[in-house]
């Protein structure tokens, strides 16, 4: 079994050359050739989350199990694993969300940036580490106001109009959505297709600028060219801030993640690069799931 402590996993992801290699076996979607044309050679991480020996339980029922992990900027994280193994439980634990489930107890540690993050103030925590949930939740306002509202909750709102625009159309463009509205930021949010209301959701959560994006199952409702476009920002993203992405879908996993983590019925079973996961996995548990055996 590959080790899972968070030191084993190196800091510096492949280089071009690799990068080919790794297109070469992968299936070749645009978004890939995008990733090989972008000339990065050495892209380094910085670590940002770690858990130690984190357990989730819901009264008896332990949903993570001692898992330690790490979450880099500068790489995008894939957890995949079957359903009921504990993904959202570990990814909503790190903004502290699962605390608000009633019956929910923790054990072991969450850092960002070193500091334990129940030392931290709970919003302030989820406006650095912010979420982007399964189905699309845009509020029934228009495009502008869905995109402003962490902004102005948040008491980040600008003094200026003009400078809320600005960071509306900024997070608008990084979405990748912003052609698509720009004529009319006034249009219905709840209007706009279950791809773009996604898109909308990421740009909300990006308005306030987080530190590190969490995605549950961000695609799961999209057709193949949104996912497409989503796969590709969370690439673009993971160049400024970390991201971590919860996947069922294996092939979406091999596009977009530069680490894998395997999990099983609670237990972080096996955690590295990508490419090594996916291709030749050491725990018989994770060889079985990527293979199609279960899942
Ligand atoms: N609010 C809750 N109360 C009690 N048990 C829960 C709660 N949420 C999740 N669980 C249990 O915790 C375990 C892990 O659930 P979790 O939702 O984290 O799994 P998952 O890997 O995200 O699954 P899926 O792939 O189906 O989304 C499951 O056994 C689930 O039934
Ligand atoms: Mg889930």
């Amino acid at each position: 079994m590959r080790a899972i402590d968070p030191d084993a996993v190196p800091t510096v992801l492949v280089g071009e050359s690799e990068q080919r290699q790794a297109l070469s076996v992968r299936p070749t979607l645009a978004s890939q050739v995008a990733r090989g044309e972008a000339q990065e050679t050495v892209r380094e991480t910085v670590e940002r989350m770690r858990t130690v020996e984190l357990t989730i339980a819901y009264g008896d029922k332990v949903a993570v199990n001692r898992v330690s992990l790490t979450v880099r900027s500068g790489e995008v994280l894939a957890l995949i694993g079957p359903s009921g193994c504990g993904k959202t439980t570990l990814l909503r634990s790190l903004n502290r969300l699962v605390e608000l489930t009633p019956g929910a107890n923790r054990w072991g540690t969450i850092t960002l940036d070193g500091a334990d993050i129940y030392e931290l103030e709970p919003t302030e925590l989820r406006r650095r580490v912010t979420m982007v949930f399964q189905q699309p939740n845009p509020f029934p306002f228009s495009i502008f106001e869905n995109v402003a509202y962490g902004l102005v909750e948040g008491g980040r709102r600008p003094k200026r109009g003009s400078e809320l625009e600005q960071q509306v159309v900024t997070a608008l463009k990084r979405a990748g959505l912003y052609e698509e509205v720009a004529d009319d930021l006034g249009h219905p949010a709840l209007r706009l297709s279950g791809g773009q209301q996604q898109r909308l959701c990421i740009a909300r959560a990006l308005a306030v600028e987080p530190e590190v994006l969490l995605l549950d199952e961000p695609c799961s409702a999209l057709d193949p060219i949104s996912t497409e476009k989503i796969e590709q920002l969370m690439h673009e993203l993971a160049r400024e801030i970390a991201v971590v992405v919860v996947t069922h879908n294996l092939q979406q996993a091999w596009r977009v993640a530069d680490r894998v983590a395997f999990m099983y019925l609670g237990d972080l079973v096996e955690c590295g690069p990508a490419r090594e996961v996916l291709e030749n996995p050491q725990a018989p548990r994770t060889r079985d799931y990527v293979r199609g055996l279960f899942g």
